[in-house]
Protein backbone atom coordinates (compact mmCIF):
# COMPACT_ATOMS: atom_id res chain seq x y z
CA UNK A 1 0.00 0.00 0.00
CA UNK A 2 0.92 3.37 -0.83
CA UNK A 3 -0.68 6.26 0.64
CA UNK A 4 -1.96 8.75 -2.01
CA UNK A 5 -1.74 11.46 -0.50
CA UNK A 6 1.82 11.94 0.49
CA UNK A 7 3.39 8.27 -1.04
CA UNK A 8 4.64 6.61 2.45
CA UNK A 9 4.83 3.44 2.09
CA UNK A 10 5.79 1.92 5.36
CA UNK A 11 3.82 -1.15 7.21
CA UNK A 12 3.10 0.73 10.04
CA UNK A 13 2.29 3.72 8.24
CA UNK A 14 -1.54 2.83 8.55
CA UNK A 15 -4.39 2.19 10.39
CA UNK A 16 -6.99 0.07 9.82
CA UNK A 17 -9.61 1.95 12.19
CA UNK A 18 -13.22 0.57 10.50
CA UNK A 19 -14.29 -2.28 9.21
CA UNK A 20 -17.28 -2.69 7.00
CA UNK A 21 -17.20 -5.59 6.06
CA UNK A 22 -17.33 -6.94 2.15
CA UNK A 23 -19.80 -5.68 -0.22
CA UNK A 24 -20.27 -4.97 -3.80
CA UNK A 25 -19.85 -1.75 -5.92
CA UNK A 26 -22.20 1.38 -4.44
CA UNK A 27 -23.24 2.13 -7.57
CA UNK A 28 -23.85 -0.53 -8.92
CA UNK A 29 -27.66 -0.47 -10.25
CA UNK A 30 -28.53 -4.17 -11.35
CA UNK A 31 -31.21 -5.35 -14.08
CA UNK A 32 -33.62 -8.62 -13.37
CA UNK A 33 -31.32 -10.83 -15.63
CA UNK A 34 -28.08 -9.67 -13.79
CA UNK A 35 -29.84 -10.83 -10.35
CA UNK A 36 -29.38 -14.35 -11.43
CA UNK A 37 -25.36 -13.73 -11.97
CA UNK A 38 -22.71 -14.14 -8.69
CA UNK A 39 -21.91 -10.81 -7.35
CA UNK A 40 -18.43 -9.48 -6.74
CA UNK A 41 -17.89 -7.97 -3.50
CA UNK A 42 -14.51 -6.29 -1.97
CA UNK A 43 -13.38 -5.65 1.45
CA UNK A 44 -14.34 -1.83 2.75
CA UNK A 45 -12.12 -0.95 5.08
CA UNK A 46 -10.89 2.60 5.21
CA UNK A 47 -7.04 3.21 6.88
CA UNK A 48 -5.41 6.40 7.92
CA UNK A 49 -1.74 7.59 6.73
CA UNK A 50 -0.49 8.38 9.85
CA UNK A 51 1.94 10.52 8.30
CA UNK A 52 -0.67 12.70 6.46
CA UNK A 53 -3.68 11.77 7.93
CA UNK A 54 -5.44 10.90 4.69
CA UNK A 55 -7.95 8.50 5.18
CA UNK A 56 -8.27 6.41 2.24
CA UNK A 57 -8.89 3.02 0.42
CA UNK A 58 -7.10 0.86 -1.86
CA UNK A 59 -7.83 1.45 -5.14
CA UNK A 60 -9.34 -2.46 -6.05
CA UNK A 61 -11.61 -0.90 -8.60
CA UNK A 62 -10.66 0.62 -11.73
CA UNK A 63 -12.46 3.94 -12.40
CA UNK A 64 -13.27 2.96 -15.90
CA UNK A 65 -15.90 0.16 -14.42
CA UNK A 66 -17.07 3.08 -11.65
CA UNK A 67 -17.85 5.76 -14.47
CA UNK A 68 -18.27 3.74 -17.39
CA UNK A 69 -22.53 3.81 -16.61
CA UNK A 70 -22.74 6.55 -13.57
CA UNK A 71 -26.27 6.51 -12.23
CA UNK A 72 -25.63 9.85 -10.69
CA UNK A 73 -27.08 13.60 -11.70
CA UNK A 74 -26.35 16.05 -9.84
CA UNK A 75 -29.36 17.79 -10.67
CA UNK A 76 -31.88 15.70 -8.67
CA UNK A 77 -31.75 17.50 -5.60
CA UNK A 78 -33.14 20.97 -5.77
CA UNK A 79 -31.01 22.30 -2.52
CA UNK A 80 -27.45 21.10 -4.45
CA UNK A 81 -29.03 22.78 -7.65
CA UNK A 82 -29.23 26.13 -6.15
CA UNK A 83 -26.18 25.97 -4.13
CA UNK A 84 -24.47 24.96 -7.11
CA UNK A 85 -26.18 28.49 -8.67
CA UNK A 86 -24.59 30.38 -5.52
CA UNK A 87 -21.63 29.03 -5.90
CA UNK A 88 -21.69 30.16 -10.00
CA UNK A 89 -22.50 33.69 -9.55
CA UNK A 90 -20.26 34.39 -6.25
CA UNK A 91 -17.38 32.65 -8.43
CA UNK A 92 -18.37 35.13 -11.61
CA UNK A 93 -18.00 38.07 -9.03
CA UNK A 94 -14.80 37.49 -7.11
CA UNK A 95 -12.95 36.52 -9.73
CA UNK A 96 -13.91 36.87 -13.29
CA UNK A 97 -15.06 40.48 -12.73
CA UNK A 98 -13.39 43.56 -11.73
CA UNK A 99 -10.44 45.56 -12.61
CA UNK A 100 -7.64 43.12 -11.59
CA UNK A 101 -8.89 40.90 -14.04
CA UNK A 102 -9.73 43.00 -17.60
CA UNK A 103 -5.68 44.29 -16.44
CA UNK A 104 -4.64 41.10 -16.97
CA UNK A 105 -6.42 39.66 -19.46
CA UNK A 106 -6.41 43.20 -21.59
CA UNK A 107 -6.35 41.77 -25.74
CA UNK A 108 -6.99 38.10 -24.56
CA UNK A 109 -9.26 35.76 -25.90
CA UNK A 110 -11.56 36.59 -22.98
CA UNK A 111 -12.42 34.64 -19.77
CA UNK A 112 -12.29 30.82 -19.62
CA UNK A 113 -13.70 28.33 -17.14
CA UNK A 114 -13.07 24.60 -16.81
CA UNK A 115 -15.11 22.26 -14.86
CA UNK A 116 -14.12 18.71 -14.05
CA UNK A 117 -16.32 15.66 -13.17
CA UNK A 118 -19.01 18.76 -15.15
CA UNK A 119 -21.82 15.76 -14.61
CA UNK A 120 -25.27 16.64 -16.57
CA UNK A 121 -23.84 20.41 -16.99
CA UNK A 122 -26.05 21.58 -13.76
CA UNK A 123 -23.11 24.17 -13.38
CA UNK A 124 -21.52 25.04 -15.97
CA UNK A 125 -25.08 26.72 -17.23
CA UNK A 126 -24.63 29.51 -15.22
CA UNK A 127 -21.40 30.73 -16.39
CA UNK A 128 -22.58 30.28 -19.80
CA UNK A 129 -25.89 32.26 -18.84
CA UNK A 130 -23.84 34.46 -17.04
CA UNK A 131 -21.60 35.79 -20.36
CA UNK A 132 -18.41 33.95 -19.74
CA UNK A 133 -16.60 33.87 -23.45
CA UNK A 134 -15.31 29.72 -22.86
CA UNK A 135 -16.23 27.67 -21.14
CA UNK A 136 -16.03 23.87 -21.22
CA UNK A 137 -16.34 20.68 -19.05
CA UNK A 138 -14.84 17.11 -18.35
CA UNK A 139 -16.55 14.47 -17.79
CA UNK A 140 -16.11 10.63 -17.73
CA UNK A 141 -19.07 9.27 -17.75
CA UNK A 142 -20.71 9.52 -21.13
CA UNK A 143 -24.60 9.19 -20.20
CA UNK A 144 -23.78 11.68 -18.35
CA UNK A 145 -21.90 13.94 -20.62
CA UNK A 146 -23.92 13.39 -23.47
CA UNK A 147 -27.18 15.45 -20.86
CA UNK A 148 -24.91 18.12 -20.80
CA UNK A 149 -23.79 18.38 -24.59
CA UNK A 150 -27.78 18.33 -24.82
CA UNK A 151 -28.28 21.32 -22.98
CA UNK A 152 -25.06 22.80 -24.95
CA UNK A 153 -21.94 22.43 -22.91
CA UNK A 154 -19.55 21.75 -24.36
CA UNK A 155 -17.84 18.37 -22.61
CA UNK A 156 -14.48 16.02 -23.39
CA UNK A 157 -15.63 12.83 -22.08
CA UNK A 158 -12.14 11.64 -20.14
CA UNK A 159 -10.62 10.99 -16.80
CA UNK A 160 -8.67 14.56 -15.40
CA UNK A 161 -5.13 14.29 -15.38
CA UNK A 162 -1.88 16.14 -16.03
CA UNK A 163 -1.68 13.90 -19.20
CA UNK A 164 -5.18 15.48 -20.15
CA UNK A 165 -5.01 19.00 -19.17
CA UNK A 166 -1.20 19.79 -20.95
CA UNK A 167 -3.26 18.44 -23.61
CA UNK A 168 -5.98 20.65 -23.48
CA UNK A 169 -3.67 23.76 -22.60
CA UNK A 170 -2.10 23.33 -25.91
CA UNK A 171 -5.08 22.61 -28.08
CA UNK A 172 -5.89 24.89 -30.93
CA UNK A 173 -8.72 22.97 -31.41
CA UNK A 174 -11.25 25.36 -31.61
CA UNK A 175 -12.50 28.25 -29.49
CA UNK A 176 -13.37 26.05 -26.38
CA UNK A 177 -10.15 24.57 -25.65
CA UNK A 178 -6.63 25.87 -25.45
CA UNK A 179 -4.83 28.47 -23.11
CA UNK A 180 -5.18 28.50 -19.10
CA UNK A 181 -8.38 28.77 -17.09
CA UNK A 182 -9.36 31.41 -15.01
CA UNK A 183 -11.28 29.14 -12.97
CA UNK A 184 -11.63 25.46 -12.44
CA UNK A 185 -14.07 24.15 -10.51
CA UNK A 186 -13.90 20.22 -8.86
CA UNK A 187 -16.73 19.42 -7.24
CA UNK A 188 -17.22 16.03 -5.72
CA UNK A 189 -14.08 14.48 -7.82
CA UNK A 190 -11.19 14.61 -5.78
CA UNK A 191 -12.80 11.91 -3.39
CA UNK A 192 -13.05 9.40 -6.58
CA UNK A 193 -9.40 10.51 -8.15
CA UNK A 194 -6.41 6.94 -7.84
CA UNK A 195 -3.67 9.28 -8.95
CA UNK A 196 -4.04 12.53 -6.88
CA UNK A 197 -0.62 13.97 -7.43
CA UNK A 198 -1.52 13.63 -11.29
CA UNK A 199 -4.65 15.36 -10.56
CA UNK A 200 -3.12 17.91 -8.60
CA UNK A 201 -0.60 18.32 -11.67
CA UNK A 202 -3.11 18.79 -13.63
CA UNK A 203 -4.54 21.28 -12.06
CA UNK A 204 -1.52 23.31 -11.55
CA UNK A 205 -0.98 22.76 -15.57
CA UNK A 206 -4.29 24.18 -16.50
CA UNK A 207 -4.23 27.31 -14.24
CA UNK A 208 -3.60 30.79 -15.56
CA UNK A 209 -1.15 32.93 -13.25
CA UNK A 210 -4.27 34.31 -11.26
CA UNK A 211 -6.64 31.79 -11.19
CA UNK A 212 -8.31 30.18 -8.76
CA UNK A 213 -9.31 26.85 -8.18
CA UNK A 214 -12.52 25.63 -6.50
CA UNK A 215 -12.71 22.00 -4.65
CA UNK A 216 -15.30 20.85 -3.09
CA UNK A 217 -15.36 17.57 -1.44
CA UNK A 218 -16.75 16.21 1.86
CA UNK A 219 -14.91 16.76 5.11
CA UNK A 220 -13.80 13.85 7.20
CA UNK A 221 -14.35 15.92 10.31
CA UNK A 222 -17.63 16.43 9.60
CA UNK A 223 -18.22 12.64 8.58
CA UNK A 224 -16.64 11.11 11.46
CA UNK A 225 -18.05 13.49 14.12
CA UNK A 226 -21.82 13.07 12.45
CA UNK A 227 -21.16 9.08 12.56
CA UNK A 228 -22.01 9.12 8.11
CA UNK A 229 -20.15 5.81 7.63
CA UNK A 230 -22.81 5.25 4.89
CA UNK A 231 -20.22 7.54 3.14
CA UNK A 232 -17.61 5.39 3.12
CA UNK A 233 -17.93 2.96 -0.03
CA UNK A 234 -15.42 2.18 -3.33
CA UNK A 235 -15.92 4.99 -5.41
CA UNK A 236 -14.55 7.24 -2.39
CA UNK A 237 -10.97 6.15 -1.89
CA UNK A 238 -10.35 9.13 -0.04
CA UNK A 239 -11.59 11.24 2.63
CA UNK A 240 -9.93 14.87 3.50
CA UNK A 241 -9.14 17.25 6.02
CA UNK A 242 -7.63 20.40 4.98
CA UNK A 243 -4.29 19.19 6.31
CA UNK A 244 -4.26 16.26 4.25
CA UNK A 245 -4.79 18.31 1.10
CA UNK A 246 -1.71 20.76 1.61
CA UNK A 247 0.08 17.69 3.04
CA UNK A 248 -0.35 16.50 -1.10
CA UNK A 249 -0.25 19.87 -2.17
CA UNK A 250 3.18 20.58 -0.85
CA UNK A 251 4.68 17.14 -1.55
CA UNK A 252 5.05 15.68 -5.38
CA UNK A 253 1.95 17.63 -6.40
CA UNK A 254 3.48 20.73 -5.13
CA UNK A 255 2.89 24.45 -6.89
CA UNK A 256 -0.65 25.47 -5.65
CA UNK A 257 -1.42 26.82 -2.60
CA UNK A 258 -5.06 26.74 -0.23
CA UNK A 259 -5.79 30.28 0.40
CA UNK A 260 -9.52 30.23 1.59
CA UNK A 261 -11.72 27.98 3.02
CA UNK A 262 -15.55 27.95 3.84
CA UNK A 263 -17.80 25.39 5.49
CA UNK A 264 -20.95 23.66 4.36
CA UNK A 265 -22.37 21.33 7.17
CA UNK A 266 -25.62 20.61 4.78
CA UNK A 267 -23.74 19.36 1.67
CA UNK A 268 -23.75 15.86 1.30
CA UNK A 269 -23.31 15.33 5.40
CA UNK A 270 -20.62 17.98 5.77
CA UNK A 271 -18.24 19.49 2.96
CA UNK A 272 -15.50 21.97 2.51
CA UNK A 273 -14.99 24.34 -0.25
CA UNK A 274 -11.21 25.13 -0.84
CA UNK A 275 -9.82 28.04 -3.04
CA UNK A 276 -6.57 27.19 -4.59
CA UNK A 277 -4.39 29.61 -6.54
CA UNK A 278 -0.40 29.20 -7.63
CA UNK A 279 2.25 29.61 -4.91
CA UNK A 280 3.38 33.02 -6.63
CA UNK A 281 0.06 34.37 -7.12
CA UNK A 282 -1.41 37.49 -5.04
CA UNK A 283 -4.52 35.80 -3.23
CA UNK A 284 -3.49 35.85 -0.05
CA UNK A 285 -4.75 33.59 2.69
CA UNK A 286 -7.39 34.21 4.66
CA UNK A 287 -7.31 34.03 8.61
CA UNK A 288 -10.06 31.65 7.80
CA UNK A 289 -7.82 29.17 6.66
CA UNK A 290 -5.67 29.38 9.75
CA UNK A 291 -8.67 29.13 11.84
CA UNK A 292 -9.26 26.13 10.10
CA UNK A 293 -6.39 24.51 10.65
CA UNK A 294 -6.12 24.88 14.01
CA UNK A 295 -9.77 23.54 14.57
CA UNK A 296 -8.25 20.31 12.87
CA UNK A 297 -5.49 19.76 14.72
CA UNK A 298 -6.88 20.23 18.12
CA UNK A 299 -9.93 17.64 16.56
CA UNK A 300 -6.77 15.29 15.60
CA UNK A 301 -5.55 15.53 18.94
CA UNK A 302 -9.04 14.11 20.59
CA UNK A 303 -8.74 10.59 18.72
CA UNK A 304 -11.96 11.04 16.95
CA UNK A 305 -11.10 7.84 15.10
CA UNK A 306 -10.46 5.25 17.75
CA UNK A 307 -14.65 5.98 18.78
CA UNK A 308 -15.72 5.97 14.68
CA UNK A 309 -14.62 2.10 14.16
CA UNK A 310 -17.71 1.00 16.72
CA UNK A 311 -20.42 2.56 15.10
CA UNK A 312 -21.21 0.05 12.03
CA UNK A 313 -22.22 -2.10 14.14
CA UNK A 314 -23.93 -0.10 16.31
CA UNK A 315 -26.02 1.72 13.28
CA UNK A 316 -26.35 -2.14 12.25
CA UNK A 317 -28.60 -2.53 15.27
CA UNK A 318 -30.13 0.12 15.16
CA UNK A 319 -31.34 -0.55 11.62
CA UNK A 320 -32.14 -4.07 13.31
CA UNK A 321 -34.86 -2.79 15.48
CA UNK A 322 -36.02 -0.29 13.83
CA UNK A 323 -37.07 -2.36 11.01
CA UNK A 324 -38.47 -5.05 13.48
CA UNK A 325 -40.50 -3.29 15.65
CA UNK A 326 -42.17 -1.71 12.80
CA UNK A 327 -42.84 -4.98 10.95
CA UNK A 328 -44.27 -6.57 14.44
CA UNK A 329 -47.00 -3.62 14.29
CA UNK A 330 -47.59 -4.74 10.89
CA UNK A 331 -46.32 -1.81 9.28
CA UNK A 332 -45.37 -1.41 5.69
CA UNK A 333 -41.90 0.09 4.94
CA UNK A 334 -40.59 1.23 1.64
CA UNK A 335 -37.47 3.50 1.17
CA UNK A 336 -37.05 6.62 -0.24
CA UNK A 337 -33.77 7.77 -1.96
CA UNK A 338 -31.38 5.22 -3.51
CA UNK A 339 -28.22 7.16 -3.02
CA UNK A 340 -25.01 5.30 -3.12
CA UNK A 341 -25.30 5.49 0.85
CA UNK A 342 -28.02 4.13 0.49
CA UNK A 343 -26.07 0.57 -0.62
CA UNK A 344 -23.82 0.55 1.52
CA UNK A 345 -25.93 0.80 4.72
CA UNK A 346 -28.68 -1.49 3.72
CA UNK A 347 -25.72 -4.03 2.10
CA UNK A 348 -23.83 -3.60 5.53
CA UNK A 349 -27.00 -4.10 7.76
CA UNK A 350 -28.05 -7.39 5.21
CA UNK A 351 -31.61 -5.11 4.56
CA UNK A 352 -33.03 -7.18 1.45
CA UNK A 353 -36.40 -6.81 0.28
CA UNK A 354 -38.05 -9.23 2.76
CA UNK A 355 -37.72 -6.13 4.69
CA UNK A 356 -37.93 -3.28 2.27
CA UNK A 357 -39.35 -4.58 -1.08
CA UNK A 358 -38.88 -1.39 -3.00
CA UNK A 359 -37.18 2.60 -2.82
CA UNK A 360 -38.68 5.15 -4.76
CA UNK A 361 -36.18 7.52 -6.72
CA UNK A 362 -36.91 10.77 -8.94
CA UNK A 363 -33.86 9.30 -10.87
CA UNK A 364 -34.97 8.10 -14.26
CA UNK A 365 -32.03 6.07 -14.81
CA UNK A 366 -32.27 4.58 -11.14
CA UNK A 367 -36.31 3.11 -12.47
CA UNK A 368 -36.49 -0.62 -12.67
CA UNK A 369 -33.04 -1.38 -11.41
CA UNK A 370 -31.86 -2.91 -8.49
CA UNK A 371 -29.85 -1.58 -5.85
CA UNK A 372 -26.78 -3.75 -6.09
CA UNK A 373 -25.90 -5.62 -3.22
CA UNK A 374 -29.43 -5.64 -1.44
CA UNK A 375 -31.42 -6.63 -4.65
CA UNK A 376 -34.01 -4.24 -3.67
CA UNK A 377 -36.15 -3.12 -6.71
CA UNK A 378 -36.05 0.95 -8.02
CA UNK A 379 -39.06 2.71 -8.71
CA UNK A 380 -40.74 5.96 -9.02
CA UNK A 381 -42.31 8.04 -6.59
CA UNK A 382 -45.70 7.50 -8.29
CA UNK A 383 -45.49 3.88 -6.20
CA UNK A 384 -45.88 5.78 -3.36
CA UNK A 385 -49.38 7.07 -3.83
CA UNK A 386 -50.05 4.23 -5.38
CA UNK A 387 -49.15 1.74 -2.50
CA UNK A 388 -49.89 4.13 0.40
CA UNK A 389 -46.66 2.67 2.83
CA UNK A 390 -47.50 3.28 6.30
CA UNK A 391 -43.15 4.41 6.94
CA UNK A 392 -41.20 6.00 4.29
CA UNK A 393 -37.34 5.51 5.14
CA UNK A 394 -35.36 8.30 3.75
CA UNK A 395 -32.32 6.70 2.77
CA UNK A 396 -30.54 10.48 1.53
CA UNK A 397 -30.05 11.76 5.13
CA UNK A 398 -27.90 14.09 3.42
CA UNK A 399 -31.90 16.18 1.15
CA UNK A 400 -34.00 15.04 4.21
CA UNK A 401 -35.68 18.68 4.72
CA UNK A 402 -35.76 18.68 0.51
CA UNK A 403 -37.24 15.10 0.68
CA UNK A 404 -39.53 15.51 3.92
CA UNK A 405 -41.12 19.14 2.34
CA UNK A 406 -41.70 16.83 -1.15
CA UNK A 407 -43.59 14.12 0.62
CA UNK A 408 -45.76 16.11 2.33
CA UNK A 409 -47.06 17.79 -0.81
CA UNK A 410 -47.38 14.03 -2.02
CA UNK A 411 -48.58 11.71 0.59
CA UNK A 412 -51.84 12.96 2.01
CA UNK A 413 -52.43 10.05 4.26
CA UNK A 414 -49.87 11.09 6.45
CA UNK A 415 -46.91 8.35 6.86
CA UNK A 416 -44.01 8.15 9.09
CA UNK A 417 -40.45 9.19 7.75
CA UNK A 418 -37.42 7.78 8.90
CA UNK A 419 -34.05 8.50 8.67
CA UNK A 420 -30.70 7.91 9.91
CA UNK A 421 -29.40 10.33 12.01
CA UNK A 422 -25.50 8.96 12.79
CA UNK A 423 -26.35 5.59 14.59
CA UNK A 424 -30.23 6.71 15.58
CA UNK A 425 -33.13 5.71 13.08
CA UNK A 426 -35.59 8.59 13.79
CA UNK A 427 -39.01 8.68 12.94
CA UNK A 428 -41.57 11.33 12.73
CA UNK A 429 -45.05 11.89 11.31
CA UNK A 430 -45.37 13.25 8.19
P1 LIG B 1 -26.91 11.69 -3.05
O1 LIG B 1 -27.14 11.70 -1.58
O2 LIG B 1 -25.67 10.94 -3.44
O3 LIG B 1 -27.04 13.08 -3.62
O4 LIG B 1 -28.11 10.82 -3.71
C1 LIG B 1 -29.44 11.17 -3.48
C2 LIG B 1 -30.37 10.17 -4.16
O5 LIG B 1 -31.71 10.49 -3.79
C3 LIG B 1 -30.34 10.22 -5.67
O6 LIG B 1 -30.55 8.92 -6.19
C4 LIG B 1 -31.52 11.12 -6.03
C5 LIG B 1 -32.49 10.81 -4.93
N1 LIG B 1 -33.39 11.90 -4.59
C6 LIG B 1 -34.76 11.74 -4.82
O7 LIG B 1 -35.19 10.70 -5.31
N2 LIG B 1 -35.60 12.78 -4.51
C7 LIG B 1 -35.15 13.95 -3.97
O8 LIG B 1 -35.93 14.85 -3.69
C8 LIG B 1 -33.72 14.10 -3.72
C9 LIG B 1 -33.20 15.35 -3.10
C10 LIG B 1 -32.89 13.04 -4.03
ZN1 LIG C 1 -0.03 9.83 3.67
Amino acid sequence: MICRGCHANGEHDFWEFCDLGVQPLANTLLTKDQLLEPVTTYPLRPMLCEKCMLVQLPDLVSPEQTFSDYPYFSSQSATYVEHSRQHADDLIKHFLMGEAWRREHAGGEGRLVVEIASNDGYMLRHFIRGGIERVYGIEPARNVADHATKRGIPTFVDFFSSVLASKLVESKDGLVTGGRADVIIANNVLAHVPNLSSFLVGLRIMLAPEGVVSIEVPWLKDLVDGDECGTIYHEHLSYFLLHSIEYALTGQAGGLRVFDVEHFPEIHGGTMRLYLCHGSAQHEQTERVREWQSVERGWLVSAPLHHFGRQPSALKQAVWSFLLSQKVIDRYVCGYGAAAKAATVLSYCGVGPELMPWIADTTPAKWDRYLGGTQIHITTPLALTERRPDVIWVLAPNWIEEIKSKLRDQCDWHPHVAWQDGTEIRMERL
